[in-house]
C-alpha cells in the first residue's frame, strides 16, 4: 500500500509492480531515474513543442482571439503549472496540447508527432494512447466501481482482460486505493475520487498527463495528497504533467509555472522563483 503522505515514498518499482506491468510500463519505470535532477528542457528533450500558436473562435460575425503567438516547450518528466486570470486561455491551451481541439494556426508536436496536422480521427486515436486526463470534478461514472472507472480508457486499446486487470490494479495500487476497487464514487471522499481520476489518467501509460484545476474542488489536505501524487508521477515515473491551477500553493509544487494573460504567455517562473518576463519563447529554448 502506498502511503502518499510519506515524504520518502517510493511506490515503484518493486518486483511485484514490474511483474504486473506490460512492457510499456516497465520501460516507464526503468527510465524514471533520471527525471528528478535533470536540468529542464534542453531542446532535444522537449516532449511538447508549441510554436506560434493562435486560436480564435467565431461568434456570429465576430472572431474572438483566445491565444496568440504562443510558443513553449515542455521537457519529458516535467511538472508544469499554467496560471492566469479566468478567461486568459488556460483551458484552451491545455485542450490544444491534449489534442481535444485544433489550433487556428501554429504547430504542436508531442513526442515528435505533429498533432496540429492530424485529422480528427487520427487525433482521437492519438489521444487514446498518448494522453491521460484529470478533471476538476473527477468525471467518474457513478454507476461504475473504482476498478471499472479506471479500466474505461483501456477498453479502447487492444488488450486482453487479463492485461487490463494488471494495469488497473497497478494504477489503483499506485494511488493507494487497491482496497477500494469495488467502491463506487459515491462511497469515496472527494480526495479519493480524484485519486481514482489520477489512476484512470495513468492507466494507459500515457506520454502526457493534463490536469485542469485538479485540486480546485478539494480541501487543502486532499489537495496536498493529490499534488504529492502528481509529483511522484513526474519524479519517479518520469511522467510529463501539465496542470492548470488558480492556486499558488499548487503551482509551487510544479517545477515551472507559466502565466497567461489575454492569451499570451507573460511570465515564466521556475521552482527557485526565478522569474522571466515574456519576450521570447518559453522553456526548452536553446538561445
Ligand atoms: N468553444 C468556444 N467558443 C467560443 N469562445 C470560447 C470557446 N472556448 C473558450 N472560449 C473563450 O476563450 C476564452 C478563454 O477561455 P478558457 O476556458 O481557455 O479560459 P481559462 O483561462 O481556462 O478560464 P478559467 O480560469 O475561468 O477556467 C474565454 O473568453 C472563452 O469565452
Ligand atoms: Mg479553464
Amino acid at each position: 500500500m502506498i502511503d502518499i503522505n510519506h515524504p520518502n515514498i517510493h511506490p515503484v518499482p518493486n518486483a511485484d509492480h514490474a511483474n504486473r506491468y506490460p512492457p510499456g510500463y516497465q520501460t516507464a519505470f526503468n527510465n524514471s531515474a533520471n527525471s528528478a535532477n535533470t536540468p529542464l528542457s534542453p531542446v532535444a528533450e522537449a516532449i511538447v513543442r508549441v510554436q506560434d500558436l493562435y486560436k480564435s473562435f467565431s461568434r456570429g460575425n465576430e472572431e474572438i482571439v483566445v491565444l496568440q503567438k504562443l510558443s513553449l516547450n515542455v521537457a519529458r518528466g516535467e511538472f508544469l503549472a499554467l496560471m492566469g486570470p479566468s478567461g486568459s486561455g488556460k483551458t484552451t491551451l491545455l485542450n490544444l496540447i491534449a489534442g481535444l481541439d485544433q489550433p487556428t494556426s501554429g504547430s504542436i508536436f508531442v513526442a515528435d508527432e505533429e498533432i496540429s496536422a492530424m485529422s480528427e480521427s487520427q487525433l482521437a486515436r492519438w489521444r487514446t494512447r498518448s494522453v491521460g486526463f484529470v478533471f476538476q470534478f473527477y468525471y467518474l461514472l457513478p454507476v461504475l466501481t473504482a476498478y471499472e472507472n479506471v479500466e474505461l480508457p483501456l477498453l479502447l486499446l487492444p488488450l486482453t482482460k487479463e492485461q487490463r486487470k494488471r494495469q488497473v490494479l497497478t494504477a489503483l495500487d499506485l494511488v493507494g486505493l487497491a482496497n477500494r476497487r469495488d467502491h463506487r464514487p459515491g462511497q469515496l471522499s472527494g480526495g479519493q475520487q480524484q485519486r481514482v481520476g489520477i489512476a484512470r489518467a495513468m492507466v494507459t501509460d500515457p506520454t502526457l498527463i493534463v490536469a485542469d484545476e485538479p485540486t480546485g474542488d478539494l480541501d487543502s489536505k486532499s489537495a496536498v495528497e493529490i499534488l504529492n501524487m502528481m509529483e511522484i508521477l513526474c519524479t519517479q515515473l518520469n511522467k510529463t504533467i501539465i496542470m492548470v491551477t488558480h492556486d499558488p500553493h499548487a503551482a509551487e509544487r510544479a517545477q515551472r509555472t507559466l502565466h497567461l494573460e489575454k492569451g499570451r504567455l507573460v511570465l515564466e517562473q521556475d521552482k527557485k522563483q526565478t522569474a522571466r518576463v515574456a519576450g521570447s519563447d518559453f522553456g526548452a529554448i536553446s538561445s
